[in-house]
């Protein structure tokens, strides 16, 4: 028997590609979540599509145009707090709901986004 990823399971490309582009839309304007990020999401945009895809059984996108994800050490240039977590995943769940993936998936993935956003916390000010 052949087991199907979350990936598969919320529609794989298009599904991912919603779920970026309405995720970002929603940092973009989050006051406190904008002033971290870069003038243009262009970029980090990109490398969350490749990063979710993989992380979530897709193609191995990150890796081949990143290599070794080694989130954690990418994000300590930018201090990230408990509330910037909590704002990252309020976003991540409104998103999912513009994107429509439904449950069990988004429960599934709001779990493991919940362990990497915290574990992304470098600083308490
Ligand atoms: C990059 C913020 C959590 C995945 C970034 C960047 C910022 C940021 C400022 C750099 C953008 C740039 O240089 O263009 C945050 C904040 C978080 C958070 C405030 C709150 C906890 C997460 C989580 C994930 C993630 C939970 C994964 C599920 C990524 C990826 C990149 C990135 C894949 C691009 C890394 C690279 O290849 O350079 N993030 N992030 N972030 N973030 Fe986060």
């Amino acid at each position: 028997e052949q087991s199907m990823t979350i990936y598969d399971a919320i529609g794989g490309d298009k599904t991912m590609s919603k779920l970026v582009t309405e995720f970002y839309l929603r940092v973009e304007k989050h006051p406190l979540l904008r002033p971290i990020f870069p003038a243009s999401f262009d970029e980090v945009r990109e490398r969350q599509y490749w990063f979710l895809t993989q992380l979530f059984g897709g193609p191995r996108l990150y890796m081949e145009n990143r290599g070794q994800p080694m989130l954690r050490a990418r994000h300590l240039p930018f201090p990230i707090t408990k509330e910037h977590a909590r704002a990252w995943l309020g976003c991540m769940q409104e998103a999912m709901i513009a994107a429509e993936i439904i449950e069990p998936a988004r429960e599934a993935m709001m779990q493991r986004l919940t362990m990497t956003a915290f574990h992304m916390v470098n600083t308490d000010s």
